[in-house]
C-alpha cells in the first residue's frame, strides 16, 4: 500500500534526535511523499532546508499559523511575500492558515485579516490552500467564499472533525478535500459515520499532523508519517474496500491537488 503524508510537522524540535530514521520509516511503510506545512517564518526556513535535503520526497508549503500570529505580524509577512515573489516555485501550497478561535477568540479580527492576505497569495501565486479551522466554521466559509472562484488550484480542510452538515458545506468549495488524520481511530469518534454518510473517497487526503493526533494504537505518543496505514486501514472500513485502494485513490488525490 502507498500513501502521501500531507500534513507532516517532521521538521519540529521532536524530530530532532531521529529525523532520518522517521523518514526511513515512512519510506518504509510505503510513503511516496511528505508535505510540509509552515506554522511561520522560522518554521519555513527550517522547513525549506529539509526539503533541499530529501528533494523529490519532502515538499515545502509557506504560511503563517492563525495561533502563531505575532503582537506585529507585518515583518513576517512580508518576508513570506518577498520570498514568493522571488521564487514561489518550490512551494506546494500556502499553509497552513486559516481561523482558530479555540482557545483564544480575542484576536478574531485580526485572524480573519491575516487569514485573507494569505488566501490572496494561494491566488496571486496558483497554490492550493491549506486550512486548519478550529471552533469558527461559519466565520471560516464567509471568509473564504468571497475568493472561492479565484482559488483555482482550490485546496484541503486540514484535519477535519465536523459535523455531515459542515463536511457537505466544505466541499461545495470546489477543488477542496477533507484532511482525515489519527482522529479517525479514536474510540467513540464520530467522523466514520459522517464520511460514510456522503462524502465520497474522491475528496479526501490523509495526513498525521505528526507529532500530534497520534492514531490508535499508538495514541498519546509522538505521532509520525508511517503511522498513517492506521488511519488508511480505518477509512477501508468506512468505505468497505481494500486499505490498498484508499491509498490508491488518496494518493492521486494528494498528487492532482498539490501537482507532485
Ligand atoms: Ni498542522
Amino acid at each position: 500500500m502507498t500513501y502521501i503524508d500531507t500534513h507532516t510537522h517532521i521538521y519540529g524540535e521532536e524530530f530532532d534526535a531521529d529525523r532520518a530514521e522517521v523518514i526511513a520509516r515512512a519510506r518504509e511503510a510505503g510513503a511516496e511523499a511528505l508535505l510540509l506545512p509552515a506554522t511561520d517564518w522560522q518554521s519555513t526556513q527550517k522547513i525549506m532546508a529539509l526539503c533541499q535535503d530529501y528533494a523529490g520526497y519532502c515538499y515545502p508549503m509557506i504560511g503563517l499559523h492563525p495561533e502563531d500570529i505575532p503582537a506585529e505580524p507585518e515583518a513576517e509577512l512580508t518576508a513570506m511575500e518577498q520570498l514568493l515573489e522571488t521564487q514561489a516555485a518550490p512551494f506546494v501550497a500556502v499553509g497552513e492558515v486559516g481561523i482558530d478561535l479555540y482557545w483564544d477568540a480575542s484576536r478574531r479580527d485580526e485572524q480573519v485579516e491575516v487569514f485573507r492576505r494569505q488566501i490572496g497569495w494561494a491566488v496571486r501565486y496558483d497554490l492550493p490552500l491549506v486550512i486548519h479551522s478550529r471552533k469558527a466554521h461559519r466565520l471560516l466559509c464567509d471568509t473564504l467564499r468571497p475568493a472561492a472562484k479565484e482559488l483555482r488550484r482550490g485546496g484541503v480542510f486540514h484535519c477535519f472533525s465536523g459535523s455531515a452538515e459542515e463536511a457537505r458545506e466544505l466541499l461545495r468549495f470546489e477543488g477542496f478535500y477533507l484532511g482525515i488524520g489519527g482522529v479517525l481511530t479514536f474510540k467513540n469518534c464520530k467522523l466514520p459515520a459522517t464520511l460514510a454518510a456522503g462524502v465520497p473517497l474522491e475528496r479526501l487526503v490523509v495526513e498525521t499532523d505528526a507529532p500530534y493526533l497520534t492514531p490508535v494504537p499508538y495514541r498519546g505518543q509522538r505521532n509520525e508519517p508511517a503511522y498513517v496505514p492506521y488511519v488508511i486501514a480505518r477509512l477501508a472500513e468506512v468505505y468497505e474496500t481494500t486499505p490498498e485502494e484508499v491509498g490508491r485513490v488518496t494518493t492521486e488525490n494528494a498528487r492532482r491537488l498539490f501537482g507532485i
